[in-house]
């Protein structure tokens, strides 16, 4: 399959539809909005968005009232970046190729932005256009998996772990833990979504869940390894960064060609988790070598 075309057609699908839940901006809260509007409409490749569409089509559903969570998904990851990127934590002044939210409108608006956009996801999660296309308890299931994948066990405790770890030495095991919360908990729970929307029996979510928790910690050591061999200009966030400030990442561990290897083994998991599945599957096998081949 052409995963391009599937890519940019199903981002196409998602900003038009994070355009339409997006708050206008104008009235009093015109320069909040803006600041949110700013980071969620700057580029950005949506792939936690697609992974939750891709999934719930491998298990043959009709996608579009898992629009609203697939927004919130990319809501929560654009508030991640936004506070990721503040002096106090990375200290970057480049993100999707534009100035950095805080470097625009200022520090307490960047983290104002980062909240806003935060919750307004919890507001797009129970949609009552899901909620009339599942049930209420598999609604509350997804708001539950991903409340729980960026809280303190998931996405924010790595935050926590990754700064707490810049110039320390530290097991491989932290390493992993790392990312695994900061980037993959997250992925995974855009996954979950996907599956709980689509049915999926209790075998299909272990088997997903194992796809995207695969994935997850792939999209993160390639993540690593694109700060050391990508440039600034393909990026739009700046190159070296991580070494700059002395991050935990894979390369930093086992420099790049063992990376390298490491993170084909993650998709390599990923992908035969998902043996159970159709061809409808097909975009999820395609997503995962994706993550690994993308050089953004
Ligand atoms: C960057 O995420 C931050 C990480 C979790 C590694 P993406 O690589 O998905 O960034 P965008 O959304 O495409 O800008
Ligand atoms: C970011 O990891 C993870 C989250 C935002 C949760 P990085 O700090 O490596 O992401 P980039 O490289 O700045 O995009
Ligand atoms: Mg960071
Ligand atoms: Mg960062
Ligand atoms: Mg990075």
């Amino acid at each position: 399959m052409d995963i391009k075309t599937y890519l940019s057609q199903k981002c196409l699908v998602v900003e038009s539809a994070l355009a339409t839940y997006m708050l206008p901006e104008d009235g009093p809260l015109a320069n909040h909005i803006k600041a949110m509007r700013y980071s969620l409409f700057a580029g950005g490749k949506r792939v936690r968005p697609i992974l939750a569409l891709a999934t719930a089509e491998a298990l043959h559903a009709d996608t579009e009232a898992l629009m609203p969570v697939a927004c919130a998904l990319e809501c929560i990851h654009t508030y991640s970046l936004i506070h990721d990127d503040l002096p106090a934590m990375d200290n970057d002044d480049l993100r999707r190729g534009k100035p950095t939210n805080h470097v625009v409108f200022g520090e307490a608006e960047a983290i104002l932005a980062g909240d806003g956009l935060l919750s307004f996801a919890f507001e797009l999660l129970a949609h009552p256009d899901t909620g009339q296309a599942i049930a209420p308890t598999a609604q509350l299931q997804i708001i539950r998996a991903v409340a729980k994948a960026i809280g303190p066990i998931g996405m924010v405790g790595g935050q926590s772990l990754d700064l707490a770890a810049e110039g320390k030495k530290i097991p491989f095991a932290h390493l992993k833990l790392i990312h695994s919360y900061k980037t993959g908990a997250l992925i995974t729970a855009a996954v979950q979504s996907g599956a709980l929307f689509g049915k999926a029996t209790t075998d299909q979510y272990q088997a997903l869940t194992r796809y995207g928790e695969n994935i997850g910690l792939a999209f993160q050591i390639v993540d690593d390894l694109l700060d050391v061999e990508g440039s600034t200009e393909e990026l739009g966030k700046t190159a070296g960064a991580d070494v700059e400030r002395n991050k935990a990442t894979y390369p930093a561990f086992f420099g790049v060609d063992k990376t390298r290897i490491m993170a084909q083994d993650a998709i390599k998991d990923a992908i035969a988790a998902l043996d159970g599945f159709d061809d409808k599957a097909e975009p999820l096998r395609a997503l995962a070598r994706y993550i690994y081949d993308r050089k953004k």
